[in-house]
């Protein structure tokens, strides 16, 4: 297990690690024997990452003598509402459940938030574990603790803070992940960079390429300093009353071009965080707080590594200001009815504001839905 680095996220009595490397779910077994307090555990995929990945993982929690129960839920984010959620509690209950029983969320966002948020209610809490299996989830959702469903008022407002005992991220299988998947997260590992190091984002600059192709080094370290990154914010503010809203670069606006396109899937929640990103960086040139080689160093970067960079790159959709303004006056950060906007001083460097005027934003979009 040479090849695996492994970070810890500080939350006190609730600190745990993130182990990462190319054959992690190989040597699931060993890694989760020490956390885990009763067995059987409880397995929760979806029917594409079971198709992958289940066999190698099963196989090792079996030869490290662990046993296992699987429930296998339909993939996509469907499954992440009421009706999927009350199915897979009842299917969890039925397999009698104790206290120090743990779930195992083997997949990407939406199984890791949907076994977290049943972790976090059944038996008032039972034990849990992130296997991350998509970039987006190795990079974010599954590091620090926010778990939830969507409901029809909108997506992850029902939810809780809950933190896993451990994060287990295997670089290598993301081999089985579509292309456009991969890419979606790759704009939530370019985030990290963008909102607080700027020397982050020039290694990516040069190394953004081969964390696509799937150089496991690269990818690995990509990986790490993504969560190193959001361990770093979320053990400084794990229920974002400050400092963790910087992760929402480029979400306001990533947000509502999601809720205008039904959160279907002509765009993904990373491609819309890409696109949200340059309107955060093409505003806050706008407003005379960025310098504009920056915005533009940015787009070159996304644009190079083939994601998309304005509303424009969405087939098929008419786009209007006043509709996106619309969805972002109901976003969940709105407070005492002002927007919160992550804007930035340039590359590294993002803050947080909602002394934004509301004309600034409706020009930036309207030149954007132009563009
Ligand atoms: N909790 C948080 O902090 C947080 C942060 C960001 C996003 N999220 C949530 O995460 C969800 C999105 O996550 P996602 O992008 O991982 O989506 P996802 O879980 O739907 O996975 C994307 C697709 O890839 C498939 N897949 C997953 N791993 C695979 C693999 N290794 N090989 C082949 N196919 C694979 C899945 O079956 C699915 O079809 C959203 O619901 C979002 O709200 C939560
Ligand atoms: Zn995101």
């Amino acid at each position: 297990m040479s090849d695996f680095e492994t970070l810890s996220v500080s939350l006190g009595d609730r600190s745990y690690d993130m182990v990462s490397g190319p054959d992690v779910i190989s040597n699931a077994g060993k890694l989760v024997a020490p956390v885990i307090d009763h067995e059987p555990v409880i397995v929760i995929t979806d029917d594409n990452v079971s198709k992958h990945h289940l066999e190698n993982f099963s196989a090792s929690l079996q030869s490290a003598g662990i046993s296992s129960t699987v429930i296998t839920l339909p993939a996509g984010e469907n499954t992440k509402g009421y009706d999927g959620f009350r199915n897979l509690v009842n299917a969890i209950l039925d397999t009698g459940p104790e206290r120090r029983s743990t779930l195992i969320a083997l997949g990407g966002g939406v199984i890791g938030d949907i076994t977290g948020f049943a972790a976090s209610v059944i038996l008032r809490g039972i034990h849990f574990i992130q296997v991350p299996t998509t970039l987006l989830a190795q990079v974010d959702s599954s590091v620090g603790g926010k778990t939830g469903i969507n409901t029809r008022h909108g997506k992850n407002l029902v939810g809780s803070f809950y933190q896993p005992r451990l994060v287990l991220a295997d670089t290598g299988v993301l081999d089985t992940l579509p292309r456009r998947e991969l890419l979606a997260g790759y704009a939530e590992v370019a985030k990290y960079g963008l909102l607080g190091d700027k020397g982050f984002f020039e290694w990516l600059e040069k190394n953004g390429k081969a964390v696509i192709e799937g150089d496991m080094a690269i990818r690995q370290q990509a990986v790490m300093t993504s969560c190193r990154a959001k361990a770093d914010i979320v053990s400084r503010d794990e229920k974002e009353a400050g400092d963790r809203a910087l992760l929402n670069l480029g979400h306001t606006f990533g947000h509502a071009l999601e809720a205008e396109t039904g959160f279907s899937d002509r765009l993904l929640h990373g491609e819309a965080v890409a696109i949200g990103m340059m309107m955060a960086f093409d505003l806050s040139v706008q407003m005379g707080i960025c310098p504009a080689e920056d915005a533009t160093r940015v787009r070159t970067h996304l644009q190079s590594i083939g994601l998309p960079i304005q509303p424009t790159d969405v087939a098929g959709q008419a786009w209007q200001s006043t509709s996106l303004i619309g969805h972002m006056a109901q976003d969940k950060k709105v407070q005492n009815g002002k927007i919160t906007f992550i804007l930035t001083h340039g590359i590294g460097d993002a803050f947080i504001t909602s002394d934004v005027d509301i004309d600034d934003v409706e020009t930036m979009l309207d030149r954007a839905i132009a563009a």
